[in-house]
């Protein structure tokens, strides 16, 4: 398998795209790019900053303060991924919490915050090898993926996913509180106006509802074997 490869993997929000994607990149020696991680650190900051809160959205001022988030991800060797960094600080436990999600959709609406990302993420796939999840990775940041994958969750899969995410880390979350923050994430990500969440042409459905982690890794871990025997 000497030819990279770069791999897309979009869906909608707790379809298990991170955990897949981690998983094929360890197994594959790729660099894995958490793409929403960049999108909930940017909101961390705009909180953190009174842009945003649940009586107001000040966009122009996250706009005019973006040059001021500096964004990087960090190899940690114990927990075998990489973590995210805001400004030289760990933001990785701050960015997972239901007050970011709560906001995270709205503030990746706005396009000045999607054209930094999306920059940043070509430059980290330059080289290929990499695996990147996300919802506009096939679409826009990486038209040209040799394997895009577009997985798909019923609502009730995707909150209870979450729901047990969120408990196993000790957060005091209730069950309809992220069933709503789900449903709610998916519309807003699927009708904004700029690279709203689509399945890209040549993408590959996976429907992972009634699939245990390990029996969607080995589908996708076959789609990359076949795609990496055909690229050579
Ligand atoms: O919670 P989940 O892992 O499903 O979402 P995430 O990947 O952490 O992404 C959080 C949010 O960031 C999404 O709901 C989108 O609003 C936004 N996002 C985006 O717009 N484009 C991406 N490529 C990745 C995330």
């Amino acid at each position: 398998m000497s030819n990279k490869i770069t791999i897309a993997i979009d869906g909608f929000s707790s379809t298990g795209k991170s955990t897949v994607a981690k998983r094929i990149a360890k197994e594959l020696g790729y660099v894995f790019v958490d793409s929403g991680a960049m999108y909930r650190a940017v909101t961390h900051f705009a909180i953190e900053k009174d842009f945003i809160s649940a009586k107001n959205f000040n966009k122009k001022g996250l706009i005019s303060q973006l040059d001021g988030v500096e964004l990087g991800f960090k190899f940690n060797n114990d927990l075998g991924f990489a973590e995210m960094y805001l400004n030289g600080s760990n933001v990785e436990k701050k960015i997972r919490t239901m007050e970011v999600s709560s906001f995270v959709s709205q503030v990746a609406t706005i396009p000045e915050v999607r054209e930094q990302l999306v920059k940043q993420q070509q430059q980290m796939g330059e080289d290929k090898g990499v695996v990147m999840d996300g919802r506009d990775i096939g679409t826009v940041v990486f038209p040209e993926a040799e394997l895009k994958i577009f997985m798909i969750a019923s609502a009730e899969a995707k909150a209870e996913r979450r729901y047990k995410e969120l408990i196993e880390r000790g957060d005091k979350v209730e069950y309809e509180e992220v069933l709503n923050n789900v449903k709610q994430r998916d519309h807003i990500d699927s009708t904004r106006e700029d690279s709203p969440l689509l399945k890209a042409k040549d993408a590959i459905e996976i429907d992972s509802s009634n699939l245990t982690l390990e029996e969607t890794f080995q589908s996708v871990m076959q789609l990359v074997r076949m795609t990496l025997e055909d690229s050579e």
